[in-house]
């Protein structure tokens, strides 16, 4: 564990590295870092929940070492009550977990908390926010899909950002929002407005050649200025 999850309603940026160069991992977060940052969101694929792979708990210790930054790490994977322990002994700050990946929400939140990191629920697109209710409150932070998930660089769903709305009513003010999917300056002031306060960010931040302007103008947007509403 390197340092505590911010405390909301602070805003958050947290760059995915998914859209980073993978062969340059750790200059890739350093430049994040220097943005001004305070965490990075590392996307876990296993190939069977999603259509793609990624990274396992291996990469994550190495970029331990290199980074002081908050490890959220997105669990994107059939079996995340094997595998959480290895990625909590490898740095993760945060474990996020799909709901639709395990039977037993509350066991899995309990075994995060016993490690000492803080614990995250998700859902797909396509799931109601109604799976999650029961789950969100025992939980430090709700993760909202605004993607299917797989890969970086898709377009923003607004309709299922919605839900933001109502997993703010249940989580209340003193639980992380987070979003994932689609977040670039011109989204980051609607999910804001939404209720979310950390925004999860790839192609926008990594896919830009300017990584503290990019962070920057997120941040701007989320604040409200430029807020297009
Ligand atoms: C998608 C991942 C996201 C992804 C977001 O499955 O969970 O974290 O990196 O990328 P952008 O911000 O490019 O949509
Ligand atoms: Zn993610």
């Amino acid at each position: 564990m390197s340092v505590p999850i911010p405390k909301t309603p602070s805003i958050e940026i947290a760059p995915s590295i998914l859209s980073a160069d993978f062969a340059s991992l750790a200059s890739e977060i350093k430049q994040v870092e220097e943005a001004g940052v305070k965490m990075v969101h590392i996307d876990v694929m296993d190939g069977h929940f999603v259509p793609n792979i990624t990274i396992g708990p291996v990469v994550v210790a190495k970029l331990r070492k290199c980074s002081g930054l908050f490890f959220d790490v997105h669990l994107m994977i059939t079996d995340p009550d094997k595998y959480t322990p290895e990625f909590i002994k490898a740095g993760a700050d945060n474990i996020t977990f799909h709901i639709e990946t395990t039977k037993d929400p509350v066991g899995l939140i309990n075994r995060i908390h016993d490690a000492g990191v803080t614990a995250s629920i998700t859902l797909n697109p396509a799931t109601p926010v109604e799976a999650i209710e029961k789950f969100a409150p025992l939980c430090d932070m709700v993760l909202i899909m605004t993607v299917n998930p797989g890969f970086g660089g898709q377009s923003f769903m607004y309709d299922v950002a919605k839900k933001c709305i109502r997993v703010r009513e249940i989580v209340g003010p003193s639980k992380r929002v987070e979003v994932d999917g689609g977040i670039d300056p011109s989204t980051a002031p609607i999910v804001v407005s939404y209720g979310a306060d950390t925004l999860v960010a790839g192609n926008a931040v990594f896919g830009q050649k300017d990584r503290k302007a990019a962070v920057e103008a997120i941040m701007a947007a989320a604040r409200g200025v430029n807020k297009p509403l």
